[in-house]
């Protein structure tokens, strides 16, 4: 049995940093065990321009500890008023790797989103031709729609007539949480990727809701059934290349989570790995947990693989504290509800 694993440094396709004290102590926890990760645009106000996110870039690695090295993959916030121009220069100048749709309101600080899609093909149709990813929260927003539904909708509604008007834009599916959505990723073709995340691959919907509402469960978009989850697991292990690691911790102050409307979010950075390699050694996987974390991120990204590696390494139960001060806030780690037995080390 695989008891240490040797595998290139991961990167995270997927990550909130946020800003200020937040962003002080929730970046050592990635940058400890990931080279690089997408930077999330969604703060208030959002990294809409090159010049934004030049300065975010800035502040995080100024808020990097010295003894550690990471690289920011800065991503630019797609508004209605987003000038094609900008997220051409932005790209050619090798600082944004990726721009981010947020359907306005869909989730967290998304407001300044898209409504009308038809009023940004001329960024779409500028980020086809330059190669530049389009990372996507795929859920529709109509109140009508149930919200273990929004995603599926999004699919047949927003993205594939996204898709088919825009030949050659590359698109990430971020966060996939259904078996609709493993499903059109593996039906489409090089130009089409998917993140999951370490919530949506260990938990299902009632993890977060029998016996008790657990709110450092509640995240956007909504654990499904455990029959999605299932599909969820199933693809990350199969070795598909397409798809890989986006973890998606997104901290909150506890007293936004522990709330009577609870922020949506889950910070996962401190166990991330732990996690997933849990979730491959349970499907007798081990073999394809380099290519998830390690090795689809940067080939999809036309990115070079680390040179470096981290390894683990199975032993007793991972101990991980439940809180980190935050300012004057804590932030709740998020605890899977298993032990986990994975412990990563340079
Ligand atoms: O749960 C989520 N939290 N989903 C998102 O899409 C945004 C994120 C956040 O920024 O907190
Ligand atoms: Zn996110």
């Amino acid at each position: 049995m695989t008891q240490s694993l040797t595998i290139r440094r991961p990167d995270d396709w997927h990550l909130h940093l946020r800003d200020g004290a937040m962003m002080e102590t929730v970046l050592p926890e990635t940058a400890r065990h990931f080279g690089r990760a997408i930077i999330m645009p969604n703060l208030v106000p959002p990294v809409v321009t090159g010049a934004d996110a030049a300065a975010y870039r800035d502040r995080i690695l100024a808020a990097l500890p010295a003894d550690m090295t990471f690289e920011p993959l800065m991503t630019l916030y797609m508004t209605e008023e987003t000038d094609p121009e900008d997220v051409r220069r932005a790209a050619a100048s090798g600082l944004v790797k990726a721009v981010k749709l947020y359907p306005a309101g869909a989730t967290t600080n998304s407001s300044s989103g898209v409504r009308d899609f038809d009023r940004i093909r001329g960024v779409l149709e500028v980020m086809a031709e330059i190669g530049l990813p389009l990372c996507v929260h795929g859920e529709v927003t109509d109140a009508e729609i149930d919200i273990f539904d929004r995603e599926a909708v999004f699919i047949d509604r927003v993205l594939d007539p996204i898709r088919r008007k825009t030949p050659g834009l590359r698109v990430v599916m971020e966060h996939i949480t259904t078996a609709q959505a493993a499903d059109y990723v593996k039906g489409g073709d090089e130009s089409l990727a998917a993140t999951i995340t370490v919530q949506h691959l260990m938990l299902e919907r009632n993890d977060m809701l029998v016996g008790g509402m657990r709110p450092h469960y509640y995240c956007l978009p909504i654990l499904k059934r455990r029959d999605h989850r299932d599909a969820l697991v199933a693809l990350a292990t199969s070795g598909f290349e397409r798809t890989f690691l986006g973890t998606d911790s997104a901290p909150h102050p506890t007293h936004r989570k522990e709330a009577e409307c609870c922020a949506a979010g889950a910070f996962t950075a401190p166990i991330a790995l732990s996690c997933i390699a849990e979730v491959f050694e349970a499907q007798g996987a081990l073999d394809k947990f380099e290519a998830f974390v390690s090795l689809n991120g940067p080939a999809f990204y036309g990115l070079p693989v680390s040179d470096e590696t981290r390894t683990l390494t199975k032993g007793d139960t991972v101990d991980f504290p439940a809180t980190l001060d935050a300012g004057d806030d804590t932030v709740t780690v998020f605890d899977p509800g298993v032990p986990l037995h994975w412990h990563v080390s340079a």
